[in-house]
């Protein structure tokens, strides 16, 4: 019997980052750091907060060694992770192509492997949109500048009417964010979608697909919330400067991927601490040793 709750995560890692040449000439964007840890971590512990052990990350078939380099197959944080290669970045949407095997009979969420989340509330809302069992779940955050995203068109009653991507003349500033939660049939809508007039197969042809099947949930991430893509040097200081605050100001790290992966019950205090050796006498590895001493 398929489990229906079951849901499996894509983090989609290729793109070319043609906005932060000349660093990506050389690496792969979402290996660029963000203040302390790869940009990698940070979709990839939201996917786990929300309780997803099995990942699929996608990148450009150059960069999948480096990828396997810092995460490996994922067994010493106790998930999974898969690799599979994009030849060229056609488009969101063919992550579920790609994936189609990764996926299964699985529910799957996907995220962009250089947008950012924190809030509050933020692992609430994921566990919730986790957890739903029939139709799909994104989020929309208000932005001054919707003309880059997919925008949100919402009627007085707040139902959404429309999402347009990269409108020339946005319908509204609610801009979809780089998180997506889709039941299993996206599989079959993402193989039918034609490209778009840039030629990209567009996740926004999708949360349209699902719009007019009426299954088409849109959360709004409020003010408490903090969504940044790192996609430019702007973005990128941004991001790194906002880390380093709140970090700084918790004494706690944000998208720890080995403290998120005990507190989630997938490694041991004794795993944990062997994870701490390897980062020798930096200060991520004493944080991991102070930290296990809570626990
Ligand atoms: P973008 O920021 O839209 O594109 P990009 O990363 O290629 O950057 P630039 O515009 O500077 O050239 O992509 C959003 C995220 O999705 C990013 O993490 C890269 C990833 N991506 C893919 O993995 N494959 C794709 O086909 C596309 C379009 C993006």
């Amino acid at each position: 019997m398929i489990d229906a709750l079951k849901r499996k995560g894509i983090i989609l890692a290729g793109g070319k980052g043609t906005r932060l040449s000349p660093i990506t000439l050389g690496v792969s964007k979402q290996l660029v750091p963000i203040y302390n840890k790869p940009m990698i971590y940070y979709p990839l512990t939201t996917l786990m907060w929300a309780g997803i052990t099995e990942f699929l990350i996608i990148s450009m078939p150059d960069d999948i060694t480096y990828f396997k380099r810092l995460l490996g197959n994922g067994s010493k944080f106790g998930i999974t992770i898969e690799y599979a290669s994009q030849e060229k970045p056609n488009g969101l949407a063919q992550a579920f192509v790609i994936g189609a095997d990764f996926i299964g009979e699985s529910n799957v969420a996907l995220a962009l492997g250089d947008n950012l989340f924190h809030g509050q509330e933020l692992v609430s809302k994921l566990r919730m949109a986790n957890s739903r069992k029939v139709g799909a779940t994104i989020f929309a955050y208000q932005v001054k500048d919707p003309k880059r995203y997919g925008v949100v068109e919402f009627n007085k009653e707040g139902k959404v009417i429309s999402i347009e991507e990269k409108p020339e003349n946005p319908k509204g500033n609610h801009a979809v964010v780089g998180l997506y939660y889709y039941p299993n049939s996206v599989v079959n809508i993402a193989k039918k979608i034609t490209p778009s007039k840039r030629g990209e197969l567009e996740i926004t042809s999708i949360n349209n697909e699902y719009l007019k099947r009426g299954e088409l949930e849109v959360e709004i991430m409020g003010q408490g919330f903090t969504w940044l893509d790192a996609g430019t040097n702007e973005s990128l200081i941004e991001a790194s400067n906002y880390i380093k605050t709140i970090e700084a100001r918790q004494g706690l790290k944000v998208a720890c991927l080995e403290i998120i992966a005990y507190k989630m019950g997938y490694i041991s205090k004794v795993q944990l601490l062997e994870l701490a050796k390897l980062h020798g006498n930096s200060s991520y590895g004493e944080y991991l040793i102070q930290r296990s001493k809570e626990f």
